[in-house]
């Protein structure tokens, strides 16, 4: 490979986001950690709709970790109607800008007012054209991997059926491209189980700003560092 070929010089094709920081942003102005996820749902719809413009044809958001259920009941209470309140106004622009919603974690585990209308947005947006926007929710890479293997065992999978091929086709990302840049906001440098599997090679991004104050520049700064990166792959 030339080292002109190693410059992703186009833009990437699947962009991850762990979005965090939002109580932070909160507790700064002195206001509950609830009213920083607030804003952090128009920091979404920003990220989301300029990746949509750009032609970003995968985006995946950290929405909810598998570990996220050791925060206090009320701020999960506030997080899941707030979710609801989410898709309830989203999912029709969503379906209108041909955006398909997917879902990537356990959904059995969430209470049954999200479930369904977890559901319901991704039985509406079903063959967007444009974007697909998965949102991590009630997600864990751990967890994911060893569903994946479950899956394997449960299909009567022999020692040769076993490879990267068939793990990746059991993750809940299966049919989509591996992410190429990593975006986290919040200043943490760290995976927190996120898409453990599917990050073997991507560019990480880390940025002080906090999510809820993440906006198109912020979008665009992450992506020219992307771009100036040199993706290897192993080779020279
Ligand atoms: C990320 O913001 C949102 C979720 C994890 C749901 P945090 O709530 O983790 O905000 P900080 O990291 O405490 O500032
Ligand atoms: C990661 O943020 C999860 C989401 C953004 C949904 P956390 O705030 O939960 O991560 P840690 O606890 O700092 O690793
Ligand atoms: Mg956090």
């Amino acid at each position: 490979m030339s080292e002109q070929e190693n410059v992703p010089d186009k833009l990437p094709t699947h962009i991850a986001v762990i979005m965090d920081g939002n109580g932070r942003w909160a507790e700064a102005k002195g206001l509950p950690r609830t009213a920083g996820h607030r804003a952090g749902a128009e920091a979404v719809r920003a990220v989301t709709t300029e990746c949509r413009a750009l032609g970003i044809r995968h985006l995946t958001l950290y929405t909810f970790s598998s570990e996220n259920w050791g925060r206090p009941v009320t701020e999960l209470r506030e997080l899941f109607s707030l979710l609801r309140e989410f898709l309830g106004r989203e999912v029709p622009l969503m379906k209108e800008k041909n955006i398909t919603l997917k879902v990537l974690g356990e959904l059995a585990d969430l209470p049954p007012s999200v479930r369904q209308i977890v559901k319901q947005s991704i039985k509406r947006t079903a063959g967007g054209t444009e974007m697909t926007l998965n949102l991590a929710l009630n997600y864990g890479g751990r967890a994911e991997l060893a569903r994946a293997a479950r899956a394997l065992l449960r299909e009567g999978a022999s020692q040769e059926d076993v490879n990267e091929e068939s793990l990746s086709a059991r993750l809940y990302t299966a049919g989509q491209p591996d992410p190429d840049l990593l975006i986290r906001t919040g200043g943490e440098q760290r995976l927190s189980n996120y898409l453990l599997y599917q990050c073997a090679y991507t560019e990480l991004y880390f940025t002080p700003v906090l999510w809820p104050d993440f906006r198109e520049q912020d979008l665009y700064l992450a992506i020219t560092a992307y771009k100036a990166r040199s993706r290897r792959f192993g080779k020279i």
